[in-house]
């Protein structure tokens, strides 16, 4: 009763979760199931567990159809406790097991679950394993949702294991979405929104990989296995994450004042980045431009990115008259952020941002990306320590950011 075939010695051994579930501040009304995969080849894997809350229930299942001894691999695709959350459990009893993830995820693992004594497996994007009778290729999908993540796919069965991804918050019984009792298409679609849509860039990335493969079967870690018209599943996340607004109606400007030039470098590779996200910034230097032209640009744009030097602690001057004039403009609705070069502490980059909130801009920052976007990457208020190679890359990243924010807004 427990376990549940899925294809040729692949079987479904999660764990439906029929309670009204806390998730990410929201409430899953519909409850979830919490995928797990065994697949009983020569060197028989588990792909995923279940949540943490259910992981001696877990165990003691699988423990009633395989010795767990006998376990070789563990595939861990994406290590939140939903669905890593009985690894440590189930390492216990299955002795032998080899953790089969990315790297990032290995050493997120080794902290969380004090595995630092067990024998991990670290794959990179397009590697395969030889499990016995099946081959099982994995690709790395940054992002989606969380940075450590990656997918598997079983190359004989024709079946991707996506873990989050393509995945629905419904406790469902009929496992498959051919036998499905009720609606469920508007749960995908919101599922992507919440829990996809804010990393659009990745789901294009992660499109381009899956679209080299056959695929049949799309076994995700949540609700259900979209056996019929699986094709039907990857179109809609490629017509969502398509961009909905025509990126060239968007508008951003970027303007900055610079002591030697490297605040210059910088509005430079965030133009770049905005570029690479579909936006052509306005782009002035304060030194050489007209007040009232700039102020008219910033009036009728989305976004606006401004920056300076550092000097004696505060901003360059000309970007502070800048501030105070944009303290007129009605600013509601205008994203906008701060950048700056600096050499010892950058006091002038938190200036900027004070003056920004306090004129009612919407300020994109490190709080604003966590809590609305659930993206942890510290890309503003974005402040460079002079600005080599490798720093002016994280200004380009930044630049992505800013114009998918801009575009999703
Ligand atoms: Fe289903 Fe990101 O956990």
């Amino acid at each position: 009763m427990y376990m549940k075939k899925i294809t040729d010695n692949v079987f479904w051994v999660g764990k439906n979760d029929d309670r009204k579930v806390p998730f990410h501040r929201l409430i899953l009304e519909r409850g979830t199931t919490y995928n797990s995969y065994l697949l009983t080849t020569g060197k028989p894997t588990v792909i995923d567990t279940v949540d943490i809350a259910f992981a001696k229930e877990y165990v003691d299942n699988l423990k009633e159809v395989i010795d767990l001894n006998t376990i070789e691999y563990i595939v861990i695709n994406h290590v939140e406790p939903d669905h890593a959350g009985a690894l440590p459990a189930l390492a216990a009893r299955a002795k032998n097991a080899k953790i089969v993830t990315t790297k990032l995820s290995s050493e997120l693992l080794k902290d969380m679950f004090k595995l630092h004594n067990r024998e991990f497996i670290i794959v990179h994007d397009g590697d395969r394993l030889d499990i016995g009778g099946k081959i099982l290729q994995f690709f790395e999908t940054p992002y989606l949702h969380t940075e450590e993540t990656m997918i598997t796919y079983s190359i004989d069965d024709k079946t991707l294991f996506p873990c989050d991804i393509f995945s629905t918050h419904i406790a469902n019984n009929e496992l498959f979405n051919d036998l499905a009792a009720g609606e469920y298409i508007e749960d995908f679609k919101v599922y992507y929104k919440l829990i996809m849509g804010p990393h659009r860039p990745y789901v294009r990335e992660m499109l381009r990989k899956i679209n080299k493969l056959e695929i049949d079967m799309i076994a995700p870690s949540h609700g259900y296995i979209l056996r019929e018209n699986a094709h039907d599943f990857i179109r809609m996340y490629d017509e969502m994450s398509s961009l909905v607004d025509d990126a060239s109606s968007k508008k951003v400007t970027i303007v900055f004042s610079t002591m030697t030039g490297n605040t210059t470098k910088i509005a430079g590779k965030l133009a770049e980045g905005l570029k690479e996200s579909g936006i052509e910034p306005y782009v002035f230097n304060l030194k050489n431009s007209n007040l009232d032209e700039v102020l008219d640009r910033i009036q009728i744009s989305d976004g606006v990115l401004i920056g300076s030097s550092t000097k004696y602690g505060d901003m360059v001057r000309n970007v502070e008259e800048l501030l105070q004039a944009l303290k007129n403009m009605e600013a509601k609705g205008k994203l906008s952020a701060a950048f700056g070069s600096f050499g010892w502490s950058g006091e002038g980059i938190t200036h900027i941002e004070n003056y920004l909130n306090d004129s009612g801009f919407t300020v994109i920052n490190q709080k604003y990306l966590i809590l609305n976007r659930g993206i942890d990457t510290p890309a503003f208020p974005l402040r460079i320590k002079f600005a080599d190679e490798e720093s002016l890359h994280t200004a380009y990243e930044a630049g992505k950011i800013f114009g998918e924010q801009v575009l999703t807004h």
